[in-house]
């Protein structure tokens, strides 16, 4: 972070306005004359002045009001910070606190205000962070409801370089009775009117994050999640985009929710047009009882505004997850070029199988070989062994020291997969605490891929968990970890809480994921997680605080990645995402793309392979070498640098294309992808994007400077256009052919 800007959040005392800018966003609200927090302004930095004269107010029929003897003054007519139900405002609330008496009215009023320089930390729960306290300032607002004497912070970050910020609420019990949090938003945000299409990440197993868009209308549009994981179905962000934005330009409102269980985000357009931007916890199957002097803090929400269309929105959301979400010496170091043994031999392995495996990778440059499902307990097939995390002597007789060092001789460093939230019936950890599963006492269990979940809610748990990871990361002195997490939650009831606190299951699980990830790295800070849900089933913000990268999915196919690879960039940075190059036929599709293709993918993310190579001719593992080196020369511009969408596999005209720009402007990285080969294909130019306008730069032997590829663009038109004859002699064209160009500068 280089603080070009300045971070100011300034109070006016006489209408008590917040105005928080950093010379690129504004973000304005104020106290009104009863306390209640009213939204004025989100946006584009505005100067400082009184903008209390965007609050309108008209008497409307049908209307509720606030004051005896006033027509006027009603919150459902306002735009508020911190709405409540039942006292005039119609629309979805930011809390819903049930009282002992059973009511769930509440009045919260302005109390008082902090202004700190940097950002305070999240207890127990991931967030972003700064590294200096010039990085950021933090409003903290405190509401009081006098009744119940329950208080509320509510938090926000504004990032000095960054057009972000960050909210989060904290609720504190004064009072002398017990409160039932039923619903806590993180953020809500009244924006003036609808004129957006709303954007989210959805999709399924193997087709995770495909774009989906569709325009706000009155009524509720809504993602979530209710499966105790981020799922693969919804993923915790979305858009609003104008209607006349696009990759490149317009104006886009991007919200991320950093936490990895059940979540709700929201968009609900009133009847005046004014639409609600709600994210929090799934109050869905959530309570959370608050006993007197207890705390409870919301997760993150991150807010980024863009005047760059989605490539700028994106730009700002990978800058902040790599260098201030993701954590630990992992965060600024190269990634080593992983081969995972999963598709290459699933169960079906022995100590030599994988020594040849890594040999051959070690020939043509891989650093790290991961050991992936099947090392431990009786694990010979998906029936066994989860929750017995001790090598697995059937097939590894040795153990598992014995082949880590193998592995090290050879050269290269050595992973283990775990799956530690789950166990197997048939395992000796479920034959000694039956108990620790997450089910509902007298009733049926329901499995996914036969395993059941642990109950993480459950210090216990976890920590035998831990102590089993730490002898296995000691023997074999890990130096990586893949965390994977194959089912989501049914059944959800834990029998050592009480009947009235069984709403909090579901997040007491993932405070217990996130305790055992915060002792592992911790414990053990050189050790490279990457985290996995059956392929891309957790990837959110949440997780990469401990693991800054994630395994995409499970469809390895390359041209399925691409539509999967795009959509997750909307969000997610390229060192995040994990990407391997498989054997073909792909396991998933059964398709056949050339090696080539397959690498050009798996590039534009953290790389590595996931088949035998010594299945592979002479001539593609020398293309494999190739690969490999080309990565390592160009995998800090590509995890660092400026990604740029080009070319849309939404817009289903048969291509892709993206780039890379580097920090100083000097190296770009251009891809582009076609999926079916056609006969006289039009004149292509692809323009480009972040190249510096004075710039000249070299590519394919050619000259071009920096304004000319981004006006005048790059001709890629590949020789499936026109005839060939004897005289215009092109190479073969084929289906999924892709290509990749380095753009260096010219140093004069
Ligand atoms: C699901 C993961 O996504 C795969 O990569 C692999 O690790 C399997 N689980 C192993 O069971």
């Amino acid at each position: 972070m280089t603080n070009k800007n300045k971070a100011s959040i300034h109070f006016r005392e006489e209408n008590k306005q917040f105005h928080l800018n950093n010379g690129e966003i504004s973000y304005i609200f104020k106290v009104s004359s009863d306390g209640k927090l009213l939204h004025l302004y989100y946006g584009k930095a505005l100067p400082e002045k009184d903008y209390a004269y965007l609050i309108e107010m008209h008497h409307r029929p049908m209307t509720t009001y606030r004051q005896e003897n006033d027509l006027l003054y009603s919150s459902e007519h306002l735009k508020q910070e911190f709405p409540e139900y039942g006292t005039t405002d119609f629309r979805h609330p930011a809390i819903s606190l049930r009282q002992e008496n059973g009511s769930k009215i509440t009045d919260f009023t302005y109390l008082k205000h902090e202004i700190i320089n940097g950002k305070p930390k999240l207890e127990n729960l991931p967030a972003t962070y700064v590294e200096n306290d010039s990085e950021s300032k933090t409003l903290i607002v405190t509401l009081k409801d006098d009744v119940t004497n329950v208080e509320v912070e509510l938090l926000y970050t504004i990032f000095t370089d960054l057009p972000i910020i960050t909210r989060s609420a904290r609720l504190i019990n004064k009072g002398q009775q017990i409160q039932n949090i039923e619903n806590l938003t993180s953020l809500s945000l009244d924006l003036p009117d609808a004129d957006y299409d709303l954007i989210q990440l959805s999709g399924a197993w193997g087709r995770e994050r495909a774009i989906k868009e569709r325009s706000l209308q009155q009524g509720i549009q809504s993602i979530e999640s209710t499966r105790g994981i981020s799922s693969h179905q919804h993923n915790p962000f979305v858009a609003l985009k104008r209607k006349n934005a696009d990759e490149h330009q317009g104006e886009v409102i991007g919200t991320a929710f950093v936490y990895s269980g059940n979540f709700l985000i929201q968009a609900e357009v009133d009847t005046w047009d004014v639409t609600r931007l709600q994210v929090g916890i799934n109050p869905f199957g959530f309570e959370w009882q608050l006993k007197p002097n207890e705390t409870f803090t919301s997760p993150e929400t991150v807010l980024v505004y863009s005047d760059k269309g989605l490539n700028g929105m994106s730009q700002s959301f990978h800058q902040l997850f790599r260098k201030r979400l993701a954590r630990g010496v992992w965060r600024e170091k190269d990634r080593p070029v992983l081969i995972n043994n999963w598709e290459a031999t699933y169960f079906d392995f022995n100590e030599d199988k994988l020594v040849s495996i890594a040999e051959k990778a070690h020939d043509v440059g891989v650093e790290l070989f991961v050991l992936d499902d099947g090392w431990f307990g009786e694990r010979n097939n998906d029936y066994a062994g989860l929750g017995d995390w001790f090598v697995n002597e059937q097939r590894l007789p040795k153990g598992i020291g014995s082949l880590a060092d193998r592995i090290r001789g050879i050269g290269l460093k050595f992973g283990l997969w775990f799956e530690p939230e789950m166990v197997n019936k048939d395992s000796q950890l479920y034959r000694e605490h039956p108990d620790w599963i997450i089910h509902t006492p007298d009733r049926k269990e329901n499995h996914g891929r036969n395993q059941f979940v642990l109950n993480f809610g459950v210090n216990e748990v976890v920590d035998n968990i831990f102590n089993q990871m730490c002898a296995i990361i000691d023997e074999s002195k890990l130096e990586y970890i893949k965390w994977d997490m194959n089912r989501p939650l049914t059944d959800v009831y834990n029998h050592r809480l009480d009947f009235s606190q069984q709403g909090e299951v579901f997040h007491r699980y993932v405070l217990g994921l996130y305790r055992l990830y915060e002792m592992l790295i911790t414990k053990y800070p050189n050790v490279l997680f990457e985290s996995c849900s059956s392929g891309g089933g957790r990837f959110d913000p949440g997780m990469l605080y401990y693991a800054p990268q994630t395994w995409t999915s499970d469809d390895s196919d390359a041209i399925e990645r691409l539509k999967i690879q795009y959509g997750t960039s909307l969000l997610y940075p390229l060192s995040s995402m994990g990407a391997h190059v498989s054997i073909i036929p792909n396991h998933q599709t059964n398709r056949l793309t050339p090696i080539e293709t397959r690498g050009n993918v798996a590039f534009f993310g953290a790389f590595g392979y996931e088949l035998d190579l010594n299945q592979l001719t002479e001539k593609e593992l020398t293309i494999v070498k190739n690969q490999v080196d080309f990565y390592k020369n160009y995998r800090s511009v590509i995890h660092n640098g400026t990604f740029y969408r080009l070319l849309s596999p939404f817009d289903s005209d048969n291509q892709t294309a993206w780039m890379v720009v580097s920090e100083d402007q000097k190296t770009a990285i251009v891809a582009h992808y076609k999926m079916l080969n056609e006969v006289n294909r039009s004149y292509q130019r692809l323009y480009l994007q972040g190249l510096h306008p004075e710039f000249d730069y070299q590519v394919e032997n050619q000259k071009y400077n920096g304004t000319e590829l981004m006006n005048a663009g790059f001709i890629i038109t590949d020789a499936s256009s026109g005839q060939i004859n004897e005289q215009n002699k092109r190479p073969e064209t084929h289906d999924f052919d892709s290509r990749v160009w380095v753009l260096t500068k010219e140093e004069n």
